[in-house]
């Protein structure tokens, strides 16, 4: 069956040479059986009129944001039911927008408010394409979990030749078909995410903590949402704003992380646990600041904190369990050392003292490792990308016959 029956798709037209194709690919998602109502930028008008589109479609063209009556805002609510969003062809003027949040024309306007899956097929001049603000936009919507299909290289309407020309239809067809089935991938599967920093008080000012920004929990967690499932995150603090439909419970102290690991955990068929979690905490928590007393040093006796992982091994029932282990020397060694003390069904090893990956940064270098003899080690790609495939390669295992997945009683 065609994965677009069915499917509503909002079509952002911008204002390009190539918005005339934009006609085409509509016709060729209805014959897929898709619903397309499309979305116009005051310069994709400068190319093909709202008309066109409107008959084609069958439905109302949202393109005016100040239109007088009463059905302009429902233009907007009905983009923002769409199963998925695509902007074909993307500008640069676009794209800039959308990376950066403006929302002053109704494609940027119904981007920005928008939580579905976001397909985008760039077209522009070659060397527009290349220009450092393109390339870095375009790494922001990545980043942001947006399917890029990047333009190919040919004759462009300008003359010159190389990379720019909106990617060939079908193309563009199978990479929309490819994240609708995508998006429903994990329809029916509970997803637990741990994420962030723990943080263990010191005094009633201070505390003690570590650099783990959470990218990497939070995209798992949007993409697991973004593929159907039903997802909690439990976060540590962070600066990043929670996932849209996520359920998200707050903590801090890695003592409180078990409990809402623990509490989470019975009814949840995968455990992915990318929270970097304080090994150590101080044995007392002091009432009152603690002052500078004339000492030159302070002591600080700390003790072991909870051993989530070691504490869900031992669970007679659990769900498919996946760690991280942010090693600085040893890395697939002591990975493979934790993934079979802690009885985990993967675990995912990554370098942190490499500069320019891991803690903080968008981007990472991991090394995916199921046992002994089953490693792969992935190129360095931003966090989402690593989510979706990660997502990938768990879901086989949730997908035994008669709902078991192999070597595991409990039916899912
Ligand atoms: C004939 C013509 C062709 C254009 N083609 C492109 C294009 O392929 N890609 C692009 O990014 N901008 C192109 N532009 C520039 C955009 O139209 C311009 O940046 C405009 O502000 C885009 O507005 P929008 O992004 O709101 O649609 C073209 C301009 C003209 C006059």
């Amino acid at each position: 069956m065609d994965v677009l029956k069915g499917k509503r798709i909002a079509l952002g037209v911008s204002g390009g040479i190539a918005a005339y194709k934009a006609a085409e690919l509509l016709r060729l998602m209805q014959r897929s059986g898709a619903e397309v109502s499309v979305i116009m930028t005051a310069g994709a008008k400068q190319f093909v009129t709202p008309l066109t589109f409107e008959a084609l479609s069958g439905n109302p063209v949202y393109h005016e944001i100040f239109e007088e009556g009463a059905g302009r805002m429902e233009h907007i609510a009905s983009a923002s039911k769409a199963d998925l969003l695509m902007v074909a062809p993307l500008t640069a003027n676009t794209l800039a927008k959308m990376a950066q949040g403006l929302a002053d024309d109704p494609v940027s306007i119904t981007y920005s408010a928008f939580s579905g899956p976001v397909l985008v097929a760039p077209a522009m001049n070659d060397q527009m394409w290349a220009h450092s603000a393109v390339r870095d936009n375009i790494r922001t919507l990545k980043a942001r979990g947006v399917t890029v299909v990047p333009p190919e290289s040919g004759e462009l309407a300008c003359g010159a030749i190389g990379p720019g020309r909106l990617a060939e239809l079908d193309t563009i067809l199978d990479a929309v078909k490819s994240r609708l089935a995508q998006s429903i991938d994990y329809k029916g599967k509970r997803v637990l995410v741990t994420a962030g920093p723990t943080r263990e008080p010191i005094d009633p000012v201070r505390f003690i903590s570590n650099h783990s920004s959470g990218k990497m929990g939070y995209a798992i967690a949007d993409k697991a949402r973004l593929r159907g499932a039903e997802v909690t995150l439990i976060s540590g603090p962070t600066a990043l704003a929670p996932p849209a439909g996520v359920r998200l419970l707050s903590c801090e102290r890695v003592a409180e992380m078990r409990d809402l690991v623990l509490k989470n955990i019975t009814d949840c068929d995968v455990l992915v646990m990318t929270a970097a979690v304080g090994d150590f905490a101080p044995r007392e928590i002091e009432k009152e600041k603690i002052k500078k007393r004339g000492e030159a040093t302070l002591t600080l006796e700390m003790t072991q904190t909870p051993d989530i992982l070691k504490e869900v091994s031992t669970l007679e029932e659990k769900p498919f369990v996946v760690g991280f282990a942010a090693e600085s020397e040893n890395i697939l060694q002591s990975a493979l050392e934790k993934q079979e003390r802690k009885k985990l069904d993967m675990i995912v090893a990554n370098d942190i003292s490499a500069p320019g990956i891991g803690f903080q940064s968008d981007d990472n270098q991991v090394t995916l490792i199921s046992g002994p003899d089953e490693q792969e080690t992935w190129p360095r790609m931003l966090k989402v990308e690593i989510a979706d495939r990660l997502l990938d390669r768990i879901l086989p295992s949730l997908k035994a016959p008669l709902g078991m997945v192999p070597g595991r009683e409990r039916p899912l």
